[in-house]
């Protein structure tokens, strides 16, 4: 089984990215042959800073690595270091209706929060639909705002076979993590980036403790039982405390005598300690950065093999070449 998928290294990671997404793709290096990219072309359709972007993709490249990304068991790679990506966007966007991008939520939902209505943006779930059938990828474990680009490259894939000879492209399956699908921020809203409302997956300890000792509460009176419905102290605390910690936690909520200033405490010691290892190993990453140029350098090479091959099954099917 071929397991791919990419995160954009838009920014810092936050356990939203985290929980939503990575974690299932860690996870899931052990269970076939694992694909992973930092998809730098899907971040120039937002960022038009070249020294940002390279010093984005690398933090990324360091994070994944930090929180047990395999070299040794999956393929990792920079999207960029395998052109082959771009040239079979391009044939696919030429069965691509355009009814079917007009659809897609993404594109309407970024240039809402202000992102360029490029032509790139627009068209972006091509270039994602490129990069998961150019591996003949079986399985895509993404967050829930990304099914349905999985959805569009389904259709994308079918239509190819229609024009060009079934079984041309492998019909690819997502996998939704409907546990942890929405991460919520310390405001309760979806944790996201745009919203301000992030704890980063890094974060220094200082910021981290800010961060959770300022979650806001309501004002039920500490001897008082709290609500558990909506609260993100709990959410959150159920990400990283063992589950007898969690269900300690539900029960303290119903029978009232603690305040929220001491859950709070309980949630930044879990949090800590969930991350712990994850921030040693990063430490170690940091101090080696010829690591990380190994890795990706190797990881490129093993994926434009298979890329390679590919494009070359569906140029000659088309009439490239
Ligand atoms: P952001 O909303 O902060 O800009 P991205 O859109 O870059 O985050 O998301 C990258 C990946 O992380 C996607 O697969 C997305 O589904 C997942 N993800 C982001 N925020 C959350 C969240 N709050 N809960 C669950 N998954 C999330
Ligand atoms: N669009 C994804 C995101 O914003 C990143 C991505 C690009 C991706 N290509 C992909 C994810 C292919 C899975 C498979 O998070």
């Amino acid at each position: 089984m071929r397991i791919l998928s990419g995160l954009q290294p838009s920014g810092r990671l936050h356990i939203g990215n985290y929980f939503g997404m990575m974690e299932a793709a860690l996870k899931l290096q052990h269970e076939g042959e694992a694909f992973y990219f930092i998809a730098d072309y899907h971040s120039l359709t937002s960022i038009h800073d070249g020294k940002l972007l390279r010093s984005h993709v690398r933090d990324l490249a360091i994070d994944f690595l930090a929180c047990g990304l395999d070299p040794a068991k999956c393929v990792f790679f920079r999207q960029s270091d395998v052109p082959e990506h771009t040239e079979l966007a391009w044939i696919l966007s030429t069965v691509t209706p355009m009814g079917l991008l007009e659809r897609c939520h993404s594109y309407k939902d970024k240039t809402a929060r202000g992102i360029a209505a490029s032509h790139g943006l627009f068209a972006y779930p091509v270039l994602m639909a490129a990069d998961i059938l150019i591996y003949d990828s079986d399985l895509v474990p993404v967050g829930r705002d990304q099914k349905q680009h999985v959805e569009v490259t389904r259709d994308i894939a079918v239509k190819m076979n229609e024009a060009f000879g079934e079984g041309l492209l492998k019909i690819p399956t997502p996998r939704i993590r409907e546990e942890t699908a929405v991460v919520p921020g310390l405001d309760g809203q979806k944790m996201s980036k745009s919203y301000g409302n992030t704890i980063e997956l890094f974060e220094e300890p200082a910021k981290l403790k800010k961060k959770i000792m300022g979650i806001p509460t309501d004002s039920t009176p500490v001897e008082s039982p709290k609500p558990t419905e909506g609260s993100s102290i709990l959410a959150l605390y159920q990400l990283v405390a063992t589950p007898a910690d969690y269900d300690s936690m539900i029960a303290d909520f119903q029978r009232g005598g603690i305040g929220y200033g001491e859950f709070k405490k309980r949630l930044l010691q879990a949090m800590t300690e969930h991350f712990a290892p994850y921030r040693e190993r990063r430490a170690e990453i940091v101090a080696n950065p010829s690591y990380v140029d190994h890795v990706l350098a190797e990881g490129a090479e093993k994926a434009r093999a298979v890329a390679r091959q590919t494009l070359r099954r569906v140029r000659d099917a088309v009439g490239l070449g």
